[in-house]
């Protein structure tokens, strides 16, 4: 059984990881607010990763990092401090949360970290300025950070296109918008939690022993492929 810290596990991606994970891990979450479910496997912290102090643990062997943003506006549209607030949220909560774990998790069984970026690091699209500046810097980082905690730490990210989350609610609130998102895509579907999930357990797991420094693109083909 594995001690696994999951930042942003109350919710979306976050939530399926966490709950995919309870049965077989000892998970202590970080979030805001606390996930629904109670299990003796499941340790919550009331956390904003923005603003407070990150809890003292006794001993990690894997760190999920999950807080995202979806601010999409054009580029007038977006204050300074919007793009503060997207990279505070998804970069430096990430960097806050691996130097403060760092010493555990270099005593942990096989240690991993797994982080997220987005399809819009590689695929320009309009209004995505703020989100792909801040997931580009998440994939610097996972490069920079495999090669210097290699062999020890493995450091990967998960890039998703949409995926129907709380977060993307705005982006598929009604049938139309879902079907759109489907037809956008050339394998003709958008994700969902629990898929992303599977991806995690996997980047988590030993099976995938031998990767690191690796975004992990899940995108219905819509960077891979113009049909
Ligand atoms: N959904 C998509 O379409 C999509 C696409 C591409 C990439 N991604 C990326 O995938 C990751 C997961 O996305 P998601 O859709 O699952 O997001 P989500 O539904 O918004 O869930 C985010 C989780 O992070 C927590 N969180 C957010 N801000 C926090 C803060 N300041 N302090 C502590 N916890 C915080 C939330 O909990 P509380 O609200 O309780 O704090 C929640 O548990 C993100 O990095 C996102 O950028 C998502």
């Amino acid at each position: 059984m594995k001690n696994i810290l999951i930042v942003g596990g109350s919710k979306g991606i976050g939530n399926a990881i966490l709950l995919q994970q309870l049965e077989n891990n000892k998970i202590i979450n970080i979030s805001r607010t606390a996930p629904e479910i109670t299990h003796d496997n499941l340790t919550h912290f009331s956390v904003d990763i923005s603003k407070e102090e990150l809890p003292e643990l006794e001993s990690l062997d894997s760190i999920v990092y999950c807080p995202g943003t979806i601010n999409l506006k054009p580029i007038t549209g977006l204050s300074l401090d919007d793009f503060r607030h997207d990279f505070e949220v998804n970069v430096i909560g990430a960097i806050k949360t691996i130097q403060k774990y760092l010493p555990l998790l270099k005593k942990g069984d096989k240690p991993a970290i797994v982080l997220f970026s987005t399809v819009a690091v590689k695929l320009g699209m309009p209004y995505h300025s703020s989100v792909a500046a801040s997931k580009a810097a998440i994939e610097g980082l996972v490069k920079s950070l495999g090669a210097e905690l290699a062999p020890t730490i493995r450091v990967n990210a998960i890039a998703p296109t949409i995926t129907d989350t709380t977060l993307a609610a705005n982006i598929l609130r009604n049938d139309r918008m879902k079907e759109n998102m489907v037809e956008r895509h050339p394998m003709k579907g958008y994700l969902n939690s629990e898929e992303v999930a599977s991806m995690a357990a996997f980047l988590l797991s030993e099976q995938s022993k031998s990767m690191s420094g690796q975004i992990i693109p899940m995108d219905y083909g819509i960077v891979s492929f113009k049909i």
